[in-house]
C-alpha cells in the first residue's frame, strides 16, 4: 500500500524552479532516504508534503485520500508528522510540558510512553534549553512522534549531532519503523547513516529527481556519484 503519493509538485521562488514535477511514492512501513545536494530542494519537498508551504503546484496524497489543500494541523490530524531541519523545541518549557502539549493538539494521552521510548523519562522535569544537544533532538523526534502518526517526515533530524549519535538515532528510527509499520521520509546528509538503514532512495538534484531505488542500485549510479556522492567523498 502506498502510504504517502505526491505527483507533479513544483515549486517556484521568484524565477528559480526550486522543484520542478516531482513524484514520490512511499509505501508503508518504508523508510525513504531523500538526499541531494544542499539546495536540492529536500527542506522544499518536505514543506510541500507537509502542507507547510501552500504554494506549489501537484497533488499529495496520503493514504490514497488527497490532502493537498489541507493545512499541516488537518494533515498532522490524518498521522502525517514532520520535523524541522532546526529544532523545533520551545527552549523554555519543561520536555515533559511539551511532549504534554503536543498531546493535547493531536488528542493523545500516551506522553509518558513516548518519553520512556525516546529516553527522555530521566530529563521530564527538565527545561529543554538545559538538556544536552543529543537529548534536544531526541525531544524534537518524540514530539513528531506524539498521537502515533502514520507517516514521518524527518528533515535531518541527526543534524548536529556526532556520528555516533547519528547511527543510534538512526537505529531507533529502524527500529521503531519496523515495530510499529510507520513510513518514515528521512532527510540525511550523512550517506553512511542514511543508506544503512533506508529501504529506498530518492536523490534530488536542482529541484528534480536524479534516481531512486535500493540503496545499493543508487550507490552505484554513475550520475548519483558524479552529482554527489563523489563530491561527498
Ligand atoms: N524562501 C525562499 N526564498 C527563495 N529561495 C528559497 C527559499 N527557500 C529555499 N530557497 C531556495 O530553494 C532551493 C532549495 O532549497 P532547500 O532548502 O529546499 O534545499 P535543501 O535540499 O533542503 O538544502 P540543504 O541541504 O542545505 O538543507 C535553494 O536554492 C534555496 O536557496
Ligand atoms: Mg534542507
Amino acid at each position: 500500500m502506498i502510504a504517502l503519493a505526491a505527483s507533479g509538485i513544483s515549486k517556484r521562488y521568484g524565477g528559480f524552479n526550486a522543484l520542478s514535477n516531482v513524484q514520490l511514492n512511499v509505501k508503508q512501513g518504508e523508510i525513504r532516504g531523500l538526499i541531494g545536494p544542499n539546495g536540492a530542494g529536500k527542506s522544499t519537498l518536505i514543506d510541500a508534503l507537509s502542507g507547510r508551504d501552500g504554494k506549489h503546484s501537484g497533488r499529495v496524497e496520503l493514504f490514497g485520500r488527497d490532502i493537498t489543500a489541507l493545512t499541516p494541523a488537518q494533515r498532522r490530524a490524518l498521522g502525517l508528522s514532520r520535523s524541522f531541519q532546526r529544532t523545533s523545541i520551545f527552549p523554555s518549557l519543561t520536555v515533559r510540558r511539551q511532549i504534554e502539549l503536543a498531546a493535547r493538539a493531536v488528542g493523545s494521552t500516551d506522553t509518558n510512553d513516548i518519553m520512556d521510548e525516546f529516553g527522555l523519562l530521566p530529563f521530564a522535569d527538565s527545561i529543554a534549553a538545559d538538556i544536552g544537544y543529543g537529548d534536544q533532538r531526541r525531544l524534537d523526534l518524540a514530539l513528531a512522534m506524539t498521537g502515533q502518526p502514520k507517516v514521518l517526515l524527518l528533515d535531518e533530524p541527526a543534524a548536529g549531532l556526532s556520528f555516533e549519535e547519528s547511527k543510534k538515532l538512526a537505529q531507533h528510527l529502524r527500529a521503531m519503523a519496523t515495530r510499529r509499520g510507520v513510513t518514515v521520509v528521512l532527510v540525511e546528509h550523512d550517506m553512511d547513516v542514511v543508506f544503512s538503514i533506508a529501504d529506498s532512495i530518492t536523490v534530488l538534484q536542482v529541484g528534480t529527481v536524479l534516481a531512486e531505488g535500493e540503496p545499493q542500485t543508487v550507490r552505484a549510479n554513475p550520475a548519483v556519484i558524479e552529482a554527489y556522492l563523489g563530491s561527498a567523498g
